[in-house]
């Protein structure tokens, strides 16, 4: 494989990057009429979310055809036209593989609805037991259970995420070969890089039975087979090529494993994306709670995954946001009063460890949640269910909203802010989820702050090409219990690179331990204007600051 350590993804959320038809829903052609903007801004890839015929009851991650486009989002002219035109930047392209599952409606679904065999044994069907009760007794993802009937027989079929999203049986050889095929499908067309949705969960146990927690998740994540699928898949399609980038999302993985499926001698995958990191501000691990973000945790998990994965040989892929996510300027900082030092302190804190940088849209501007007043102004099927199942639990509209406000999906759908008219830019037509109304102060081509955001965004894209120390450097934490300050070393070749991060708007200070003091020290980058390194080094609110030592 070779080294991607010094590339930075992006990620582009198609429906709402640009439009360029007016219907409300951005395309292909609104991205490839971004290439230059992302080509200024420095990166070497950009994730597409699923843009293959849907009927859009997750956002694409329904899949209907897995080797076709929905017109909804453009042509095959329009695909080969973006794939030369990004190559010409110097970019290239990374395609959402969602095959845990496909769309009820997919022709595999269908087929096996019609009675044909073949295709029943694509998916995952099981009789009730013998008290009639479902075949097991997990729950899906996205609330409810996990079993629905199937057709008018008298199976089950499973569905760990919505109901039309049916599970596939990865322990079919056919269905496997046939997800291999979708895979060079691609490979074919020129793209380079893969993100495999909810891989982790692939390999259910062979004999299903109930979870004694009453959720599941033993029964199909992590499993052993899931390694094993994962290399038969590597082998047999990215794994036959020089220059793929590939990642994992992980869904509630250990490091342990976190390793195993992406250390490069086990011939799996580049990288993997988990998400401990960002369920610091779940309350006792409920994601539809709302509480303030518990900074010990986020540095503990930061600092494991840091840690662990470097002596393991594995590959983290370092984020912050992404189209599940609420907008971290708002989970960890305070983007209404510190919108510049805010952005800026996440972006470095990241982008200097040790892992792949994404870079997920709008974040490099600066957006944030936008705070919907109802409910109707969400579109998100998980959060639909979640605000159903608040209320039935008791609470009032405005406390459910509340929480909403905070943990919905679509907080990092929003459109992309391009300008300051009306839509913010994004399509002439009305857009399928409201623009936030901080369209006029944060967007790319109008608001002071979105520049000196982008800036910083550059000259960290720039510093990981241009170091090895960040591309390759060991990591160490610093004074890891700090409350307010998370500070860690990165070290190559007997050069120190100190990298301090203030995440509180209060100013406090941290003591410099003196073998770092001892170096010769030289300031690299921070939000707050050249510093000096001093043996209680004050910071700011939300500041960030990295110095080099020798
Ligand atoms: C992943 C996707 C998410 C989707 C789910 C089911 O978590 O990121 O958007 O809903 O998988 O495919």
């Amino acid at each position: 494989m070779n080294n991607f350590h010094d590339k930075v993804i992006y990620q582009a959320y198609p429906k709402s990057y640009k439009d360029t038809t007016g219907n409300g829903i951005g395309d292909l052609n609104g991205v490839r009429e971004k290439l230059p903007y992302l080509a200024d801004l420095g990166i070497d890839m950009i994730w597409l979310n699923p843009f293959y015929p849907s009927p859009q009851n997750d956002n694409g991650y329904d899949v209907a055809d897995y080797t076709d486009i929905d017109p909804m989002f453009g042509s095959w002219d329009d695909f080969d036209a973006l794939v030369e035109e990004a190559d010409k930047h110097g970019i290239s392209l990374m395609l959402d593989m969602v095959l845990n599952h496909t769309s009820t409606e997919h022709t595999w679904f269908q087929k096996a609805l019609a009675g044909e065999k073949k295709y029943q044994d694509f998916y995952i069907l099981r009789e009730a037991q013998e008290d009639g009760s479902l075949p097991t007794n997990w729950e899906s993802k996205f609330g409810g259970k996990a079993w629905s009937k199937f057709g008018e027989t008298d199976k089950y079929y499973l569905h760990l995420y919505d109901v039309t999203q049916a599970d596939l049986d990865w322990r079919n050889p056919e269905v496997r070969e046939e997800l291999f095929k979708v895979v060079n499908f691609w490979l074919e067309k020129g793209v380079k890089g893969f993100r495999f949705d909810v891989i982790n969960v692939i390999g259910k146990d062979e004999e299903l039975k109930d979870a004694e927690d009453g959720v599941g998740k033993a029964h199909y994540t992590d499993t052993p087979i899931v390694h094993d699928f994962i290399r038969e898949m590597n082998e047999k399609s990215y794994g036959q090529y020089e220059d793929i980038i590939t990642v994992g999302e992980m869904s509630s993985t250990t490091v342990e494993h976190g390793v195993k499926y992406s250390n490069p001698d086990r011939k799996e995958m580049s990288m993997i994306f988990s998400f401990h990191h960002l369920k610091v501000d779940y309350k006792d691990g409920d994601k539809w709670t709302t509480m303030p973000f518990d900074f010990n945790e986020l540095k503990t998990i930061l600092d494991e995954w840091q840690s662990g994965m470097a002596e393991g040989g594995g590959w983290n892929a370092l984020f912050w946001n992404n189209h599940d996510q609420p907008r971290a300027n708002n989970r960890f900082g305070d983007p209404e009063n510190y919108p510049v030092e805010t952005a800026t302190m996440l972006a470095q804190t990241i982008h200097l460890l040790r892992g792949t940088p994404y870079v997920y849209q709008g974040e490099e501007i600066g957006m944030t949640n936008p705070n919907y007043a109802t409910i109707d102004d969400y579109v998100d099927v998980e959060t639909h269910n979640a605000y159903k199942s608040l209320l039935e639990n008791g609470l009032s509209e405005d406390d459910a909203i509340e929480i909403i406000k905070e943990k919905s999906r679509d907080n990092g759908r929003t459109p992309m802010q391009w300008d300051d008219s009306e839509h913010a830019g994004f399509t002439t037509g009305e857009p399928w989820l409201k623009v936030p109304e901080n369209y006029k102060t944060i967007n790319t081509t109008t608001s002071e702050t979105s520049k000196k955001i982008r800036d910083y965004y550059k000259k960290l894209i720039q510093l990981r090409k241009d170091m090895p120390i960040i591309q390759e450097g060991d990591y160490e934490a610093v004074e890891l219990d700090h409350p307010s300050i998370f500070a860690y070393v990165r070290t190559y070749k007997g050069e120190k690179l100190l990298v301090l991060n203030h995440f509180y708007a209060e100013e406090d200070s941290i003591d410099i331990p003196k073998e770092l003091l001892d170096m010769e020290s030289s300031y690299l980058i921070g939000n707050s204007g050249d510093r000096e390194l001093t043996s209680t080094f004050k910071m700011g609110p939300f500041e960030t600051a990295a110095f080099l030592l020798n």
